[in-house]
């Protein structure tokens, strides 16, 4: 890499609090014989530390409390080489908090995370990092900030015309900005449609492409976020069977290599912050996704979200 390329994520912080099992519990259920571990999380800080690793100079924007696990996660940042100047510390609320279960034969994980104050970052705060938008080669974001942060995210890389990736996790959200009071309900294909106008490529899991394109097969459900949705680029990720990439190029399968997984908890963040690491570099999409894919497929099996972070001479090796 003869420069490093620079990255703005906009995203969530959070402490994953994770019990390893053999299988995963049913609701009511009560599976024995987990370990525990604790580790820094977050969409966002994952996709910034993955993409810190992968070589580019990260700006992050986000929030956290004034309690420990908003000073520890900072500190993780700092040592990662990620600029924190806009990661703001907030006084009154918690900092962002996932309780995680990893288990069964493909290590799969659920998660549910308790916000706290990712879900307080305001466009206001968005703001001040525009002139590091300006500079930046590529922005990238995810959906556990508030929707109408994200969005201006898309508006602010357009305007400084850098390319925006979004990682629409969770997609199971409410995308109208008053949330507090508004009935909770699913957004329309047309709302969807609206919220990703500024958006340059759009990565996802199978899961998020169902929710959102209404298709389970991936083929279906890319040509819908190329055609009905207008993506110039979108990329569905399969789990052990890699990737499926689309863009002005065409469409083509990445495949993963066989690894035995331990724990699955950020290798979507790994892979996105992978991709947006080739993107603002200049690779076309397909050779960042063939990247992102061996990035994703070493963090599997390592513990740990952010610890499980490849670096980049274990992807490409230089
Ligand atoms: O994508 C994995 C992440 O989702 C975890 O680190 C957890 O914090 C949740 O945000």
């Amino acid at each position: 890499m003869s420069k490093a390329p620079k990255l703005v994520v906009v995203g969530s912080s959070n402490t994953d609090l994770v019990v390893n099992c053999d299988r995963l519990p049913q609701p009511g259920e009560t599976v024995l014989g987990g370990t525990f571990g604790q580790y820094f999380g977050g969409k966002g800080a994952n996709q910034a530390v993955a993409a810190s690793r992968a070589g580019a100079e990260v700006i992050f924007v986000g929030a956290c409390g004034y309690d420990e696990y908003g000073g520890k996660a900072r500190a993780a940042l700092k040592l990662e080489g990620v600029n924190l100047h806009y990661f703001r510390r907030l006084p009154g609320v918690p900092s962002g908090v996932a309780v995680i279960m990893v288990g069964g034969k493909r290590k799969e994980n659920v998660i549910a995370v308790a916000g706290g104050a990712n879900e307080e970052l305001t466009v206001q705060m968005l703001e001040e990092a525009k002139g590091a938008i300006q500079k930046a080669d590529a922005v990238v974001a995810q959906l556990e900030s508030p929707p109408e942060v994200v969005a201006h995210a898309g508006a602010l890389a357009r305007e400084a015309e850098v390319p925006f990736l979004l990682n629409p996790a969770p997609a199971d959200v409410v995308l109208e900005p008053d949330r507090a009071s508004a009935a909770r309900r699913k957004p329309t294909r047309q709302a969807w449609k609206q919220f990703f106008q500024n958006v340059s490529c759009l990565t996802l899991n199978e899961t998020e492409a169902e929710l959102i394109t209404g298709q389970k097969d991936p083929k279906k459900a890319v040509a819908a976020l190329r055609g009905y949705f207008k993506l110039p680029a979108a990329v569905i990720t399969l789990g052990k069977k890699g990737c499926l990439v689309s863009d002005e190029e065409g469409e083509k399968t990445v495949k993963a290599p066989r690894v035995e997984p331990l724990d699955t908890v950020g290798a979507g963040d790994c892979f996105h912050g992978w991709l947006a690491t080739g993107i603002a570099e200049g690779m076309s999409l397909q050779e960042a996704a063939e990247h992102a894919v061996l990035a994703a497929s070493i963090a599997v099996t390592r513990a740990g979200a952010q610890p499980g972070m490849p670096w980049r001479h274990e992807v490409v090796g230089e």
